[in-house]
């Protein structure tokens, strides 16, 4: 509850006044019966002031009005401040989750602490307030009106109007545990559309659209079951809790006349009483509400606060180190990683220099993208195992460190935005000039003229969509333009064909080279890794070959092996060696 108290606190000011609001409004209310109980005797007696009856009314009214517009529109202000502030800081800490906890946890579920949990502790900030101060102020205060007006028929009619507060708290309960069934319900629904629709190429390949259909019928028929189960409830509550009311109308008429018989009551102000049982079914209804509400938000308050205060990506460990600007080495010594008791690295040792070109290579699964995300730390590796110019990486704040790399990933990402911002994401500064040289380095330069408006074509959702080979080589672009000195490209030319891949691998050597930038890059294809300065064959976690491609080729391991198998397919076409 800690950051809720803190968003209210900082506007404390505001909330006080809406409370006052809210109190003046309800003092006015109360007012309103004594004032028609006054006008009905005047006019009983004939009395020539009953004219001004209308105008205290007219007056009261008007106030009421007034004052109810201006704390609703407080309220719903502060409302939204309160949201605004929970939404950014919730998005923030989302940012800073590691990596594990995302892959883990349900997207789907952390949307929905975003906005159904969001909604929740929004609402009982404007109800469970409103609510709150009505059952305080005007529950009691009309409960000494009805009392010192006559103690004796309020103790007639209190009955039913008091069952009324009951009703409403378990109907609450129910219903909001059946209202979570019903969102329940309405996520699955979501879920199964929008799986369905990112899938659609999948399905219609295999002609299963009648299949999806049925399954998404049935959770829709599911959807409108539950939500119909608690129309039908809602549907009950309000005419019989009308009912209650009645009921005590109606014991107040009949008690009531025989107190206005004998002289004990006004005939106006028996009129007032019953004004004030109706006045009296509102703080009523709302104490069992605000409880429920109070108890539904603060369960969803504590859904969203799990992501705030979960824990997150560890910056850096103690002694702080700063490994400078340049890049000199990389060295990783006796890495070993596990993942739930299955070691995917074991003791892997290498070492890159400033300027040199790693190549790695090894069966699917061998734990080459583990490696990478073990360097980037996007998983935690152990202490002592990765260095960079000679300091331990888990000493190195997580911003700094990632400066030193420009990734490539295997599942390269784009963004709905246009080529160029995708381009520039990594460095939105960079010169059109250098975005221009980007391009030319990652082979692209032809296939820019293929799209309607060039760089600033929209590529991803809303736009063009590019193919596999196309992506691969603007996610190049986007790590060269970084201007960061190691480059990690993870089987980043996969789906270029050989005769790009030829160029492209050229290109980035020379680029390499002259500006003294270091590369190492994960590739199943042996032409890919030619033309590196060493070699890592990756066979499950272990390095099982190391070495220059030269020597890796005159020995019989995996490397030649592998190169014999690809010239044999043809698919070498010698990037430095031929056959
Ligand atoms: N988040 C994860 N949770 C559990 N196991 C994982 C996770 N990520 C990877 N693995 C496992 O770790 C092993 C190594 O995966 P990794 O992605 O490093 O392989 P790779 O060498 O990059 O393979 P590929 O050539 O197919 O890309 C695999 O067996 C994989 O199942
Ligand atoms: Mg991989």
């Amino acid at each position: 509850m800690q950051r809720f108290w803190k968003y209210i606190f900082k506007n404390w000011k505001k909330y006080l006044w809406v409370i006052l609001a809210l109190i003046a409004v309800d003092g006015l209310q109360l007012l309103l019966p004594l004032v028609f109980g006054f006008f009905i005797d005047a006019v009983g007696r004939r009395a020539p002031e009953t004219y001004f009856y209308g105008l205290y009314f007219l007056g009261l009214a008007i106030l009421i009005t007034v004052l109810r517009y201006a704390y609703r529109w407080q309220m719903g202000k502060l409302a939204l401040i309160f949201d605004r502030n929970l939404r950014g800081d919730f998005f923030g800490e989302i940012l800073k989750l590691p990596l594990d906890f995302l892959q883990r946890e349900d997207i789907g579920d952390i949307m929905a602490r975003a906005t159904n949990d969001m909604q929740a502790v929004r609402q009982f900030l404007i109800m469970g307030l409103i609510g709150f101060t009505d059952v305080v102020v005007l529950g009691i205060s009309t409960v000494i009106l009805m009392v010192s007006l006559n103690w004796k028929l309020f103790l007639t009619t209190v009955g039913p109007i008091s069952v009324i507060a009951i009703l409403a708290l378990f109907f609450s309960r129910y219903v909001f545990g059946l209202f979570k069934v019903v969102q329940d319900v309405f996520g699955k629904l979501t879920e199964k559309a929008q799986e369905f629709i990112s899938g659609i190429r999948v399905l219609r390949a295999f002609a299963k659209e009648s299949r999806v259909l049925e399954i998404f019928q049935q959770v829709n028929q599911e959807y409108y079951r539950t939500n119909m189960r608690l129309v039908k409830l809602e549907g009950i509550f309000e005419p019989s809790m009308g009912f209650l009311v009645t009921i005590s109308v109606v014991l107040a008429f009949y008690f009531g006349s025989n107190f206005v018989l004998k002289g004990e009551l006004s005939l106006g102000l028996l009129v007032a009483f019953v004004n004030y049982i109706n006045t009296l079914s509102w703080p009523m209804m709302a104490l069992g509400f605000t409880t429920t509400t109070f108890q539904r938000s603060r369960a969803s308050l504590k859904r969203i606060e799990e992501i705030i205060y979960a824990e997150k990506e560890k910056n850096y460990e103690e002694p702080l180190c700063d490994p400078g600007r340049e890049f000199q080495s990389l060295e990783v010594r006796n890495l070993s990683f596990s993942l739930e008791d299955r070691a995917l690295l074991d003791r892997v040792s290498f070492r890159l220099e400033r300027g040199q070109i790693l190549g790695i290579v090894g069966p699917v699964g061998a734990g080459k993208s583990t490696l990478f995300r073990l360097i980037l730390r996007l998983t935690e590796p152990e202490k002592g195992s990765v260095f960079l110019n000679g300091m331990d990486i888990r000493n190195i704040p997580l911003s700094e460190l990632r400066h030193f790399f420009a990734l490539v990933p295997q599942d390269n990402y784009l963004f709905s935005a246009t080529l160029l911002e995708n381009i520039r994401y990594s460095r939105p500064q960079a010169t059109l000039k250098e975005v221009e040289e980007a391009i030319w380095l990652s082979c692209l330069d032809e296939d820019l003229e293929q799209f309607p408006e060039g760089l600033n074509t929209m590529v991803g959702e809303r736009g063009v969509t590019l193919s596999g080979g196309q992506k691969q080589r603007v996610a190049i672009a986007r790590a060269l333009i970084s201007r960061r000195p190691v480059l990690l490209l993870d089987d980043a030319l996969s789906s270029v064909d050989t005769v790009t891949e030829e160029k492209l691998v050229n290109n980035l050597r020379e680029h390499s080279k002259e500006k003294g930038k270091s590369v190492i890059a994960i590739s199943h294809r042996v032409s890919t890794l030619l033309w590196a300065d060493m070699v890592l064959v990756l066979w499950e976690g272990k390095v099982k070959e190391l070495g220059s491609p030269q020597e890796l080729l005159e020995k019989d391991g995996y490397f030649a092996h592998l190169y014999h198998a690809q010239m044999l397919e043809g698919r070498t076409y010698g990037t430095g060696i031929r056959a």
